[in-house]
């Protein structure tokens, strides 16, 4: 019933307050891919020039897949993501010389090709073709929850399908493409990330958010730490028994647990480049390199490497402990060290 009111509002607002914007005055599904291509990250009045001048240049999909990329490039200079250009060109070329030039008719057949992901190939479905396939972007997840008091956090991806089936079961059978505009109009206009207009909103009656006065923690996204990526490559120099160890010092993790010789790198690196490290290989035998090992912090994924390396000589081990402040363990004393996991882990599948 709800769901109900909701469409026959969103659709009787739509008619009355949609803005006037020129890919809405055709069909041609050409059109309205380069439309949603340039909208996405970009607001309508920034991708506005931009549009206009691509169908001024290229009025067909031919004529901008015959063109040079550089050209292409050109064009959308100033809107940034310019992977979404090539895209476009490469897109362009595919329909053009392997498709006769005619866009597929289908969702699933759409989302085949470069660039068009699951929000574009909905969007030219339904507004091209009349297919009932809801969009769904950041103004329908703002939209939904707020009506419906849909909690889930936006912020993983994994949800995205709760909102897809929700507006799946609302999208209107004879004009899905009116419905999909109307609610990303409805979302930038009306319903406003900040400072919505709900005092004169056809559905503040029955808006979950507006009822329970959750319009500014509706939709729920939580913010996602990001997640420092470190390359560890460890040298375990042994020699007759001894293994070169050092105790970690303060402002990093670990503090105080004891590792090996260390190289850190914020990218991964080739064996050739870690192994370059040991600048002089005499008196040293590569005993192993091991494959990736991965451990999970809470703000960190530590990718490491351990590599044994066989000291023959003993005036090497010891200057090596010397230069890179390291001494000498017993593989006993070393059973006994405060170590991180990664590093006991490691021992005990090789050593111990
Ligand atoms: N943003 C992206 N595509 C849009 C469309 N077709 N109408 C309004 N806003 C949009």
């Amino acid at each position: 019933m709800k769901s109900e009111i909701f469409v026959n509002q969103l659709i009787s607002w739509y008619r009355h307050q949609k803005r006037d914007l020129p890919w809405r005055h055709t069909a041609d599904p050409y059109k309205i891919w380069l439309s949603e291509i340039i909208l996405q990250q970009t607001r309508v009045n920034q991708g506005m020039p931009y549009y206009l001048n691509f169908v001024e240049q290229y009025p067909t999909i031919q004529d901008l897949a015959n063109a040079p990329e550089s050209e292409v490039l050109r064009l959308w200079q100033g809107l940034g993501y310019y992977s979404r250009a090539r895209n476009l060109h490469a897109c362009a070329k595919t329909i053009s010389k392997e498709l006769n030039g005619q866009f597929p008719k289908s969702f699933e057949e759409l989302l085949k090709l470069k660039g068009i992901g699951r929000y574009t190939a909905a969007a030219i479905s339904s507004i091209a073709f009349g297919i009932p396939k809801a969009v769904v972007d950041g103004n329908v997840y703002r939209v939904l929850s707020r009506v419906f008091g849909m909690e889930h956090d936006i912020a993983e991806t994994k949800n995205a399908r709760f909102f897809e089936e929700k507006a799946n079961g609302l999208i209107t059978k004879e004009n899905p493409g009116e419905f999909n505009q109307a609610i990303m109009d409805f979302g930038a206009i009306q319903c406003k990330p900040k400072n919505p207009s709900c005092g004169i909103c056809p559905m503040s009656s029955f808006c979950f958010a507006y009822n329970n006065g959750k319009q500014d923690v509706l939709p729920v996204k939580s913010k996602k730490v990001k997640v420092r990526k470190r390359y560890f490559y460890y040298f375990i120099f042994e020699y007759d028994g001894r293994f070169l160890m050092k105790e970690r010092g303060p402002k990093d993790i670990w503090q105080g647990l004891y590792d090996f010789s260390l190289k850190e790198s914020s990218f991964e690196m080739s064996e050739e480049d870690v192994l370059s490290d040991l600048s002089n290989l005499k008196h040293l035998t590569i005993l192993d390199y091991s494959p990736e090992v991965k451990h999970i912090l809470t703000h960190q994924r530590i990718l490491s490497r351990f590599i044994r390396v066989k000291v023959n000589d003993l005036g090497k081990f010891e200057g090596l402990a010397n230069e890179k402040k390291l001494s000498p363990f017993e593989l006993d004393e070393v059973h006994k060290l405060p170590k991180p996991i990664l590093i006991e882990n490691y021992l005990k599948e090789v050593f111990f």
